[in-house]
């Protein structure tokens, strides 16, 4: 390695990166998918190409089509992994090519900072960690970093699964009727019935009612005793993938405990870890620690670059259940390639979020935590002073799910479904166009209308804000609702 030139092109490279992360635009430009293979997916050159070329050709084709979710205009879903820290983490992460399968030779410091993370982690959630010197191995850790949500949920679902039918990971799924897991309906994240499918059970999932994007107790209970020998887990969100609500966390597990203290609790915290930072926040997610499991998804909320999840358990021997043991992984204490299923060589993630979390330290965690919860509530008011948006979510975190209503249309529930379709169609062709154009983005997905803020138990396309970018000002979320009403116009002025 020739150090000035390869410091040369890591310069570059990182003083494009930081470019791309501070222009305002989210798009340099937009492509169909169709122009965008035939621009990338070429054949492999057979002579070498210098450093600079290639880097030329990335800046030229292949960055102007990325997306920045770091532009204060990026209001959708994806966090801006700009924190300073964080990046800086990521980048050493890299270049130090720690291997967190072993800890002697492979990752001797990395495991450490796997474990200190997952202890911080554990600690703002209420779990209890035995002291440092007691953790002896991997097995009293208490949790293990993962590539994502989806892996973190599809952990637990295999614990959950062990826990009802112990020696399963040996002799294989034989009475898949006995692993059904209850969701709330309509807002459960596909992950936990993609894990049931990939682990062997099975997708059986039951359904419960909501109520504002919470379980319907009632109906919980019901469904509890209805199944009761087919359920193997409960799935409560600290904040659903749509309207991040979060759900009445001691009061589902106490209804669940008495009606069996067996069933597996896991709590689908992503969005919900943020309420861990502040005393106030912390009251949404009371009893969180009670569960036998939590996902929390870093990457989502604390402008870390991705990838970044962790799986937690109340019980850190519990992990046993799912340990693989091979002369390919060390047989040594800290070895977590022990313990992380689906994952061998594993890069060394946690090391962005330990330099951010000890960079913030609990106040600026704390500081943050409200400055998204804040903007949301921001947002949300203007939402509600606007005559054509209705607002379709009483925000607990830093998403406004909300739509906006054709002329001569009021929010006056319930509204008849042709006005319901015109609603619809209104919102599904403003997010097409938003995204068409790239200058600001809002998310888009199918929703019920669980507040019957339209009509109750109506499909409805809302559009979604996300607080999740510190950039934010009031006169962003002021031009947004502009470039909003000019689009609508346009729209409907071309329908009519
Ligand atoms: C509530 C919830 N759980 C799990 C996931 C999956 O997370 P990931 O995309 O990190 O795998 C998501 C993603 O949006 C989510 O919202």
């Amino acid at each position: 390695m020739n150090i000035s030139e390869t410091s040369d092109l890591l310069h570059n490279a990182l003083d494009l990166g930081l470019e791309f992360k501070t222009r305002s635009a989210i798009f340099g430009r937009r492509g169909t998918a169709e122009e965008i293979r035939d621009l990338l997916v070429t054949d492999l050159p057979i002579q070498p190409t210098d450093a600079g070329t290639v880097l030329d050709d990335f800046r030229e084709r292949v960055l102007p089509l990325c997306k920045n979710e770091a532009s204060p205009r990026f209001l959708g879903f994806g966090d801006t992994g700009d924190d300073p820290l964080a990046l800086a983490g990521s980048l050493l992460a890299t270049l130090t090519q720690q291997n967190l399968i072993n800890q002697s030779f492979d990752s001797p410091s990395a495991t450490f900072i796997d474990i200190a993370v997952l202890r911080w982690l554990r600690e703002l959630l209420g779990y209890s960690n035995l002291s440092a010197s007691e953790v002896r191995t991997v097995w009293d850790v208490g949790g293990m970093i993962t590539p994502g949500g989806t892996t973190s949920n599809t952990v637990a679902m295999m614990l959950a699964r062990e826990a009802k039918a112990p020696g399963t990971m040996q002799s294989g799924v034989t009475d898949p009727g006995r692993f059904a897991i209850v969701v709330p309906e309509g807002i459960g994240h596909y992950s936990v019935r993609a894990a049931l499918t990939w682990i062997g059970c099975g997708a059986q999932i039951i359904e419960v009612p909501t109520m504002g994007f919470r379980y319907d107790r009632i109906e919980l209970a019901r469904a509890l005793r209805r199944h009761h020998d087919r359920v193997m887990a409960v799935i409560a969100y600290a904040g659903d993938s749509r309207t991040q609500t979060v759900d009445y966390l001691r009061a589902i597990h106490d209804l669940v405990r008495a009606v069996d203290p067996t069933i597996w609790l896991h709590a689908d915290a992503c969005w919900g870890l943020l309420a861990a930072f502040t005393p106030t926040l912390r009251r949404k997610i009371d009893g969180i620690a009670n569960f036998d499991s939590i996902t929390v998804d870093p990457h989502k909320i604390l402008a870390v670059p991705y990838s970044s999840s962790a799986l937690l358990v109340r019980d850190p021997a519990t992990v046993r259940s799912i340990s693989t043991y091979s002369d390919l992984i060390m047989q040594e204490d800290f070895a977590f390639g022990q313990i992380t299923p689906f994952l061998g060589t594993r890069e060394w993630t946690s090391l962005k979020l330990w330099m951010m979390l000890r960079g913030r330290g609990r106040s600026g965690l704390a500081q943050l935590a409200e400055r998204r919860c804040d903007a949301a509530q921001r947002f949300a008011a203007l939402v509600d002073a606007h005559p054509r948006l209705v607002r379709l979510n009483a925000p607990d975190l830093a998403a406004v799910v909300f739509a906006y209503l054709p002329i001569g249309i009021e929010a006056e529930p319930p509204v008849d479904r042709c006005a319901l379709d015109r609603i619809n169609n209104l919102n599904l062709a403003i997010h097409a166009r938003m995204l068409a154009e790239g200058t600001w983005h809002l998310h888009q997905f199918t929703m019920r209308d669980d507040l019957g803020r339209l009509h109750g138990g109506a499909t409805l396309h809302p559009l979604r804000f996300m607080a999740g970018n510190l950039a934010i000002t009031e006169t962003h979320m002021h031009e947004l609702l502009e470039y909003l009403e000019i689009l609508a116009c346009d729209i409907e002025g071309d329908r009519t």
